[in-house]
């Protein structure tokens, strides 16, 4: 038998509530870290942006206004709406007919994350 099951029940369940609180304090900057911002590098996206993207999506990301079918990558509110592997999914196979190309064959990920880190800071403060 172990020590663990030796302890009081007070204090396992103290030491148990210390590992959950620290789990709960340091899982999200890990799992945050699976997002665009920290998976690419935006700098380095933005020439990608400009050599491939630009033409359809406008320099800034804004599509070409209102009535476009395009995505407003400026728009905080509508990004917010967006998640990561949507917006990897969709730019990796494309949009099967909307016009979006597909890029996962013209890209390598590391590419397509670095343009989507970049995406992600068109709508940024
Ligand atoms: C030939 C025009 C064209 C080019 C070039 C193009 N796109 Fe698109 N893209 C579209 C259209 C049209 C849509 C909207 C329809 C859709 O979602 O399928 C779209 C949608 C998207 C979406 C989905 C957004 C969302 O909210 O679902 C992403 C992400 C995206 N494009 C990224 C890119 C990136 C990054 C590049 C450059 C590597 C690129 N696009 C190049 C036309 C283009």
């Amino acid at each position: 038998m172990g020590k663990w099951l030796r302890l009081p029940a007070v204090l396992r369940r103290a030491l148990l509530l210390r590992v959950v609180l620290a789990l709960a304090l340091f899982l999200p900057p890990l799992i945050r870290s699976g997002h665009a911002e920290a998976r690419g590098d935006a700098k380095a996206g933005k020439v990608v942006y400009d050599k491939n993207c630009a033409a359809c999506h406008g320099p800034k990301g804004s599509g070409l206004g209102a009535r476009s079918i395009l995505p407003n990558f400026a728009d905080a509110k509508y990004m917010a709406t967006r998640t990561d592997a949507e917006l990897f999914d969709k730019l990796s196979n494309g949009g099967k007919g909307t016009g979006m190309p597909a890029w996962g064959k013209v890209l390598t990920d590391h590419e397509r994350w670095n343009v989507l880190a970049y995406i992600r800071t068109l709508s940024g403060p």
